[in-house]
């Protein structure tokens, strides 16, 4: 079992920021990663319809042998990852979750910035996080429709690109902001543009490499980290598989097949 691939799924190539620091920490694991590509984004959708998406992926993964299961998509995991625990309570599932607390420990202006999707921030989740961890600190929240959408186009130098998050994030920096929250996993394939634009005293946070070590620990406890050689990566997507193949070396850094989502596969 320890031998088996670990399942990561996003509604696109989001998750892809989160595969990359699970491939650096976990070196002898098989990665499979399901890009939900043909129904992204999943941020102005409703959580019964992320539901059921997360559902048929986490379903086929199990199909393909995943020994564990990580949402790298945050907003799927406020919609999904209770559901999914009820489902398969036996299985290690890691979700994402908007970094509040260290950017409440971090703030020196005492006001915290959070990108994210409309369903990330209108959740009781994030409310109760906010609760949690920023008693005494200012949160301003940001939603970014049209982003996630931009990013899954690939080219993270489009100025339609950049003019959107210029016009997401000086409203943030404007109400004295200090800290950033990156709070969708598409975001961080924005984290050179921002530190290019931003004062270096700016600092942006987000989980990616946090949820690949609560895998680790995870794996760990249950003995099913796996001692290699590891096995192909592998993707899948339910757009255009294609399309996704373009994208692949500039986003995960190198050429791979795509495969179609077939589900019940
Ligand atoms: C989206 O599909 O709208 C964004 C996914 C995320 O919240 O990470």
């Amino acid at each position: 079992m320890a031998d088996a691939p670990i399942g990561v799924f996003d509604s696109g190539v989001g998750g892809l920021t989160v595969l990359r620091e699970i491939r650096a920490l976990l070196p002898d694991e098989t990665l499979l990663y399901v890009a939900d590509s043909g129904h992204v984004p999943y941020g102005e959708k409703s959580p019964e319809y992320i539901r059921e998406r997360c559902r048929l992926i986490a379903a086929f993964l199990l199909a393909q042998g995943a020994k564990a299961l990580v949402l790298a998509c945050n907003t799927a995991t406020v919609a999904g990852v209770g559901e999914l625990r009820t489902l398969y309570p036996q299985l290690p599932i890691v979700a994402m979750e908007p970094a509040v607390k260290p950017a409440a420990a971090a703030t020196r202006s005492g006001v915290v910035g959070v990108l994210a999707t409309t369903g990330t921030l209108k959740s009781a989740r994030f409310a109760a996080l906010l609760d949690q961890f920023a008693s005494d600190v200012r949160v301003v929240t940001q939603p970014c429709p049209g982003l996630v959408e931009l990013i899954e186009a690939g080219d993270l130098h489009d100025p339609a690109l950049h003019a959107l998050l210029r016009g997401y994030v000086e409203p943030l920096l404007a109400e004295g902001c200090d800290t950033l929250i990156l709070g969708c996993t598409h975001y961080p394939f924005l984290r050179p543009l921002l530190e290019r634009w931003l004062d270096p005293s700016i600092s942006l946070i987000d989980t990616g490499a946090a949820v690949a070590r609560q895998l680790q620990r995870l794996l760990a406890s249950r003995e099913l980290l796996s001692a290699g050689p590891r096995g192909a990566d592998r993707f899948w997507c339910s757009g255009e598989p294609l399309a996704m193949q373009r994208v692949l070396p500039n986003l995960w850094g190198s050429a791979a097949p795509v495969e179609p989502l077939v589900p019940g596969q």
